[in-house]
């Protein structure tokens, strides 16, 4: 049998690191663009997602115990605090958390319960960012 001790084995790694993290950011946002299921949650973003595409993958990437760059780049950033302006409503939340379980199942399905932990913990972040009522 054989074990892996590495304290460094972070959700992060596990799952393919910063090209996997790129590869579930840009599917989110191919689905987001692509799929009329999304258009709510499409249309509350700016026309161009290119800036999304490269900083949704470093906050995930930070978050999930990798490089932590974009926290350092953005010292006191909440992210909760960072969404309290926009009008989301559960449906958007819901979009949002569904789309993003789309794209980890098709770029990251392994480990599946590192996969199914992620996906799970963002579905309980993007429910709490939705407005009451
Ligand atoms: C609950 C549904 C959500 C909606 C409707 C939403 C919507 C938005 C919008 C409209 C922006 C501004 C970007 C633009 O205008 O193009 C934004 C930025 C951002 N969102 Fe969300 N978001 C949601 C949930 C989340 C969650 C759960 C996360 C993280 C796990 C997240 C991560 C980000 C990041 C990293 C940015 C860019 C912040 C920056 O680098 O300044 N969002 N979001």
């Amino acid at each position: 049998m054989t074990t892996d001790n590495s304290p460094a084995a972070t959700p992060h790694d596990l799952l393919g690191g910063a090209p996997v993290f790129a590869a579930i950011a840009n599917r989110f946002y191919d689905l987001m663009e692509r799929d009329p299921a999304y258009a709510e949650l499409r249309a509350m973003h700016a026309e161009d997602l290119g800036p999304m595409r490269e900083s949704l993958p470093r906050f995930l990437a930070g978050w999930a115990g990798g490089p932590r760059d974009w926290f350092e780049a953005n010292p006191g950033k909440c992210m909760m605090s960072l969404h309290k302006n926009f009008p989301i409503d559960r449906a958007t939340a819901m979009q949002w958390a569904e789309a993003m379980a789309r794209a980890v199942a098709d770029v990251a399905p392994e480990p599946a319960n590192v996969a199914q932990a992620m996906t799970d913990a963002l579905t309980r972040m993007a429910r709490s960012m939705a407005k009451p009522g």
